[in-house]
């Protein structure tokens, strides 16, 4: 599946492969395409990469995630798209 995730604030909109992206995280998608959301940990436990989710769902690949995000963000170093996504990042 392909899944478009439209980062409002940036102005990016990314497609996430779950077959070519299996096992990458948004937040390193959204590296890997220089779309700049705030980091820190990279392991679910900072909470810097926390941000909205406007509309879609996410997967963590931890579940439930060592901290988890408050309602309607997720953290985007420990999740994946399972629908199309518009995050305010
Ligand atoms: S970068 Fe620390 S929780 Fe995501």
């Amino acid at each position: 599946m392909i899944y478009k995730i439209n980062f409002t604030r940036s102005g990016r909109i990314l497609e996430y492969c779950s077959h070519e992206h299996a096992n990458l995280s948004i937040l390193d998608l959204a590296f890997d395409n220089d779309v700049q959301i705030k980091a820190g940990c990279r392991s679910g436990y900072c909470s810097a990469c926390q941000v909205e989710i406007t509309k879609g769902d996410v997967k963590y690949f931890y579940d439930p995630p060592p901290v988890p995000a408050d309602g309607g963000a997720a953290l985007l170093c420990s999740c994946y798209p399972v629908s199309d996504l518009e995050i305010n990042g």
